[in-house]
């Protein structure tokens, strides 16, 4: 039987940028500066690092391998390992799926604001700090008073959402090939725009002391369960791990090519970004704190709260070139955030879709991405926002980590870690030693399904996350009705022969 070629990345830069910009995004800069500063400044380095060797490293291999095996995205290598197991691929395609219908949401707020840095309209203006938060909440979003009320659509958001699916569309339709090429420049960019912001920031008063608290050691966390909780997690968050786009990425990987290195340097890039920026982020703290004479707590913040609140009020009290500071930071949250977000649509989607039902790539491209606006209407509304919250906490908390422990315990233990490790080894500039199969089998389970039910379970269950009320609901709605789909896509048949050899 025929079978189609598997499209390539074209150089192993190429990919190792794809895979680096997929994992850094807005989390390097809004999360891990805070996280860190809240869980024992530089002694939260010692369970980072911890974290990363032994969950995000191996997982983020486990991920890139067992592609590359099966020469398939994530259903195709589920489906590789057993027929009855293939659910366990579309579950994690929904989780991205959902993440990127709300992702681009905040990268159209993000151009948004770029538009707006002319008049530095963000900033705080004639009112104070309450005049960038009444900016934001109430200009920008016209918050409504409950996720039951949508209210209209913010016009402005729709139209910078339509731009960013169009540049999305515009990377992904022709793969993998276009995809590293503008992964390269995108990762670039941004990295340019962070040490812009950088240099600024090391350049005004009051960095001593935004350092001193981003990384002033505090021993005693490290008996505490939550400063652990807080790095696994964010472990798992940053790495785009979870979401099935880099069994994709790793389908692309040339036959003969290496997996674990790859592995690695995708990994410390993504925390060396995440570190760096955590100095950006707390120089400008430090700044806002001595000029405004208020402690850490009134102008640090992470989410939403620290990118369009707090650093658009510091940003907008600098000396001088507010503006253009103002460009530099937004472009760059936007450039951290296409680079994810094709990696989302068309890692977790496209991929998936064009392995099943053979539809063309232009096709598949154009769907998912007119599919995936039009959901994302939904957050342009007035009650936007709470759906945004309550649809991450499904998918980027709950899926994401339930689907990752699944997938290595079907690894480690159907497929095999043993023969997973020497099928990556065999390959690889170094080689995982025999602790490697314990890892996957035992320690990556086990620590996601810690940070699941001492983060989730134990919290969501004895109050309804959130402010939502019985709206929170969706989340297990959508916990649940996304299962269902994938059992069901498993019964579908799939039109083409998986994957394909390279000639
Ligand atoms: N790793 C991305 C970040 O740090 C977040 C992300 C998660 C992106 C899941 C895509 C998918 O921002």
């Amino acid at each position: 039987m025929a079978k189609a070629l598997r499209e390539r990345w074209t150089s192993r830069a190429f990919f190792v940028f794809a895979a680096i910009g997929s994992a850094i995004g807005l989390g390097n800069v809004w999360r891990f500066p805070y996280i860190t500063y809240e869980y024992g400044g530089g002694i939260f380095l010692i369970p980072y690092v911890i974290g990363l060797i032994v969950i995000g490293i191996p997982w983020l291999t486990l991920e890139f391998g067992m592609g590359r095996y099966f020469q398939s995205s994530a259903p195709g290598v589920f489906a590789g390992i057993g027929k009855r197991w293939e659910w366990l691929g579309w579950w994690p395609a929904f989780a991205g799926f959902l993440i990127v219908t709300y992702y681009t949401v905040i990268m159209a707020w993000a151009l948004n604001y770029v538009v707006a840095s002319g008049s530095v309209a963000w900033g705080m203006g004639q009112a104070g700090v309450e005049g960038a938060g009444g900016y934001f909440f109430e200009t920008v979003l016209g918050l409504s008073s409950s996720p039951g009320v949508l209210g209209g659509l913010q016009w402005p958001i729709v139209g910078t959402l339509a731009l960013t699916w169009i540049i999305i569309f515009l990377v992904m339709f022709r793969g993998a090939k276009v995809i590293g090429k503008v992964s390269l420049w995108a990762v670039s960019i941004a990295w340019v725009f962070l040490a812009i912001l950088l240099i600024r920031g090391l350049t005004l008063p009051g960095i001593a002391q935004g350092l001193n608290f981003y990384l002033d050691p505090d021993f005693t966390k490290l008996g505490n369960v939550d400063v652990w909780y807080a790095a696994f997690s964010q472990i798992a968050f940053t790495l785009s791990l979870g979401m099935a786009g880099m069994f994709a990425y790793g389908s692309f990987i040339a036959k003969k090519a290496d997996v674990n290195n790859n592995a690695v340097i995708t990994s410390i890039a993504d925390a060396s970004t995440a570190f760096f920026a955590g100095f950006a982020i707390f120089s400008i703290v430090g700044y806002m704190m001595q000029a405004l004479s208020a402690p850490v707590e009134e102008v640090v913040a992470s989410g939403i709260g620290l990118a369009f609140v707090s650093f658009p009020v510091g940003i907008s009290m600098m000396p001088g070139g507010n503006a253009f500071i103002g460009v530099i930071f937004f472009l760059c949250l936007f450039f951290l955030g296409l680079t994810s977000a094709y990696f989302l649509a068309y890692g977790a989607v496209v991929t998936p879709l064009m392995d099943k039902f053979g539809w063309s790539r232009v096709k598949t491209s154009l769907v998912v991405s007119i599919v995936c606006f039009l959901i994302g209407l939904i957050y342009t509304t007035q009650g936007g926002l709470y759906w945004l919250d309550m649809v991450d906490r499904a998918a980027c908390f709950y899926l994401l980590l339930i689907t990752g422990a699944l997938a290595c315990i079907a690894v480690g233990w159907v497929f095999g870690a043993r023969k997973f490790r020497e099928y990556v080894n065999e390959t690889s500039d170094f080689k995982f030693g025999a602790w490697f199969d314990w890892l996957i089998k035992i320690v990556v389970p086990a620590g996601l399904l810690f940070v699941v039910i001492y983060g989730g379970f134990a919290k969501d269950i004895a109050a309804p996350y959130g402010d939502y009320g019985n709206w929170a609901l969706s989340i297990w709605i959508l916990i649940i009705v996304t299962l269902g789909l994938s059992f069901w896509l498993q019964t579908v048949k799939t039109r083409i022969p998986k994957g394909g050899e390279e000639k």
